[in-house]
């Protein structure tokens, strides 16, 4: 009798584990698997989940029926039978648990090589983590975007770093994170596998603006993407382009650039102006100087270190120029 209720503990917490694994499978809980390491991440995370949750409902269910089973009766008040332990039992639950532990272990860091195995046809994209925003840089083409593209199949080495505080590059469908810490670089390994545009999202608190430092990654075709380098590479220096990828936008309102921000000073019509706002300096002057040091005069009524002092470094010279060409014909 004892034996067949065990057996029909056993029978119910793998039913269970199996019923759980086909209906989690089949309602999609992930997110997408867009890269090879996200397949093998996978299947290593459903394969210790099949064992914990197949022992957590072993346990569970033999401490349930032996609760049940074994209560004490109304009016039994006599000792219960002393029990001095059962030497097969205790080898047998030493055992099983070592075999899961040396298998989990072995198979993990299989894993872990696989995903982390350098090959040498890798894509260099640097990942630059600021408040609030991501930029991502490649070398080879000396382009920098705001948004990160990958072409489908091909190996990418990231390079991650950050220029103030620590935040944590994540794309959940590539299942890889990776924290940006400043003065440091890490690096990420993935490949994407499928075509589609899919969420990063900074996953270590790195201020008021933490929340909002979202971005996205879109993964095309070689000739999609080779042809989006291109346009980008070109567009480099297109003061539109400069203007919203620099972030002026979000604080500047401009006409011209479809910018619509209250924090700087409106800069319709900067052109006429730019010459008559500091004795001496020509209204190019008084641009580039409003660009590169923006504390060296501010426009009245407006709050002083708002605006970034680092494009000197940022913005390239021919990026530089164009801006406040195109800012003296508005
Ligand atoms: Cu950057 Cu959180």
């Amino acid at each position: 009798m004892k034996e067949r209720s065990l057996l029909l503990v056993i029978f119910a917490a793998l039913a269970l584990t199996v019923g759980g694994y086909l209906a989690a499978t089949q309602l999609h809980l992930m997110p997408a698997e867009a890269s090879t390491r996200a397949v093998e991440v996978d299947r290593l995370f459903q394969i210790l989940l099949g064992i914990t949750a197949f022992i957590f409902l072993l346990v569970e269910g033999a401490l349930l029926y032996a609760a049940l089973r074994f209560r004490r009766k109304v009016g039994d008040d006599t000792d219960a039978v002393p029990v001095h332990g059962n030497n097969a039992l205790e080898i047998l639950w030493t055992v099983i648990p070592a075999a899961v532990v040396v298998f989990v272990g072995v198979y993990s860091v299989q894993v872990l090589q696989n995903i982390e195995r350098p090959l040498d046809n890798s894509i260099v994209v640097e990942v630059v983590g600021r408040q609030f925003s991501w930029e991502f840089r490649y070398p080879a083409d000396d382009v920098t975007s705001g948004e990160l593209h990958l072409p489908v199949g091909q190996p990418v080495l990231f390079q991650i770093s950050s220029e103030d505080v620590i935040h944590s590059f994540w794309v959940p469908a590539f299942r890889a994170k990776r924290d940006a810490t400043p003065g440091q670089i890490s690096e990420l390994r993935i490949t994407p596998s499928e075509v589609g545009t899919f969420p990063i999202r900074c996953a270590e608190l790195c201020g008021p603006g933490h929340a909002g430092m979202i971005n996205q990654v879109v993964v095309e075709e070689p000739q999609d993407f080779e042809a989006w380098l291109q346009a980008a590479k070109q567009g480099a220096n297109d003061p539109v382009a400069v203007f919203a990828q620099f972030g002026c936008s979000a604080c500047h309102t401009l006409t011209a650039a479809g910018a619509t921000g209250l924090v700087g000073p409106n800069l319709d019509g900067i052109g006429a102006r730019a010459g008559t706002r500091v004795p001496g300096l020509s209204a190019s002057d008084y641009l580039d100087q409003s660009i590169t040091d923006p504390g060296a005069f501010v426009v009245p009524g407006f709050t002083d270190g708002l605006m970034p002092r680092d494009f000197k470094t940022r913005l390239s010279d021919a990026q530089l120029q164009a801006l406040i060409e195109f800012l003296l014909k508005q």
